[in-house]
């Protein structure tokens, strides 16, 4: 699975996403170590805070279907944006020991930036710190 293959998965993700409120579709495409990718939308509500981002729906099914560790997740918005903290914070929870989950955020027009998801989140509070 090559970063524009997952960037496309992302894309195609974002065709689902229930941006009612915000207009602001966002696609997310996790890939799991097993090779197996899950795709997310975000998931508006009426009750404004209840929405889930994308990247936490894509988190969500992967975990529940058995995998936890992941190599990359890719994230399309029409501005090519970094994931919110929130979402930062529970990618950390399975970005690997030291972070190093691939966080690869894409635009519309082909544009892309890839991080570390220990980048995005550095000095995060992260599973070892509960002792
Ligand atoms: N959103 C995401 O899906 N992921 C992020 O990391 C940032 C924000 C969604 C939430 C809301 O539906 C819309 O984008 C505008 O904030």
């Amino acid at each position: 699975m090559t970063d524009l293959e997952l960037i496309r998965l992302a894309d195609q993700a974002r065709e689902e996403a229930y941006a009612a409120y915000s207009g602001f579709p966002v696609g997310a495409a996790l890939l799991g170590r097993s090779g197996k990718v899950y795709t997310g939308c975000n998931v508006e509500n009426a009750a404004y805070p209840l929405t889930t981002c994308a990247e936490r729906t894509a988190v969500v099914k992967a975990v529940s279907e058995g995998e936890r560790e992941f190599e990359a997740i890719a994230v399309v918005t029409a501005t090519g944006a970094t994931p919110c903290g929130s979402c930062r914070q529970i990618l950390r929870e399975f970005g690997g020991p030291q972070g190093e989950l691939r966080v690869i955020v894409a635009d519309l027009d082909g544009n892309s930036n890839t991080f570390t998801i220990r980048e995005l989140l550095p000095h995060g509070f992260t599973p070892d710190q509960l002792g």
